[in-house]
């Protein structure tokens, strides 16, 4: 039996569109164990209990590849992230999935083929780099293969979710951008990632503030998110230093410092027509984790 743990993930990060990504301290625990036959999953609502789960699919599509078969699976999971909340957990799933199926087979492929299994089958890489390697990560695709590196994020600095009680669709919010972008708008958008990377090292808040901005997708896209401008309004007043829609949304990202944050905007946030979770989280800087729970499984 193998224990899989993967964190949750913001992606975009303002102007790094398809590009940034950031682990966050919020996790789905995933077991995998081989049975006699069938699949059998448990630990979350009965319409994912079939074989259409991404877990599931992501574990065979992982299997194939590496010319391996099972007999029977057992997943079982325990998740903490929210789902289509722009907090990666469809990467999480897949990640899941991918490392379950080397770890329980005995596939011996390592982290980085791994990441490129699991980009196979997400589309984008942004929010499974994070989610592989930990911490703030910038990821290309050349040649439809996934590249990452990972940065250094000061440690001064500390997330504060805004997760709503609705969803909104990753596909839908793809849609609504524009075909073509201009060239002003396009430089506009590369200049503060290139900056914005240097500015979350070193934790300078000045920087961060500008380097967020971005016009290539948050101005469609806030359309999308009910009470996104009383939302945000809201959380600058009361001291956010800087936020980012987080992956597709509908989730609004806070960079802060100060623990009390939270506090400081939950009455007014209270007082919002639709429910908004307030969830400080941290950055995970290891990504996922892999346990072996019985001795004689081959890693
Ligand atoms: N970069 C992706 C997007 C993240 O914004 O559409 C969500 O999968």
């Amino acid at each position: 039996m193998v224990k899989v743990t993967v964190p949750a993930s913001t992606a975009n990060m303002g102007p790094g569109f398809d590009v940034l990504g950031l682990a966050l301290k919020m996790y789905n625990v995933y077991t995998f164990e081989e049975i006699e036959e069938g699949l059998i999953i448990e630990g979350c609502p009965e319409i994912y209990r079939n074989e259409e789960n991404l877990v599931y699919k992501s574990f065979v599509y992982t299997a194939e590849k590496m010319g391996k078969k099972i007999k029977g699976l057992k997943i079982t999971m325990d998740t903490e992230i929210p789902v289509s909340r722009g907090l990666g957990s469809s990467s999480a799933c897949i990640v899941g999935g991918v490392f379950g199926a080397n770890a329980l087979l005995g596939g011996g492929l390592s982290v980085d083929e791994m990441f490129v299994i699991a980009v196979q089958i997400e589309g984008h890489p942004d929010n499974i780099a994070p989610c592989v390697y930990g911490g703030l990560t910038a990821s290309i695709i050349e040649d439809g293969k996934p590249y990452s590196v990972q940065y250094s994020i000061s440690d001064k600095l500390k997330f504060c979710a805004l997760i709503p009680n609705f969803e909104t669709s990753t596909a839908e919010a793809r849609k609504i951008l524009p075909k073509v972008v201009s060239f002003k708008d396009a430089v506009y958008n590369i200049s503060r990632v290139s900056v914005l990377l240097k500015a979350l090292e070193t934790g300078n808040l000045n920087m961060i503030n500008i380097a967020l901005k971005d016009r290539l997708h948050q101005v469609y896209r806030s359309t999308l998110i009910h009470e996104c401008d009383r939302v945000s309004r809201i959380c600058m007043a009361d001291g956010s230093l800087a936020l980012f829609i987080s992956g597709s949304g509908p989730t609004i990202m806070n960079i802060i410092i100060d623990d009390s944050f939270p506090n400081k905007i939950k009455d007014s946030i209270s007082k919002l027509e639709h429910e908004w979770e307030i969830k400080l989280l941290e950055v995970d800087k290891e990504g996922v984790k892999v346990e072996n729970l019985s001795p004689e499984v081959i890693v």
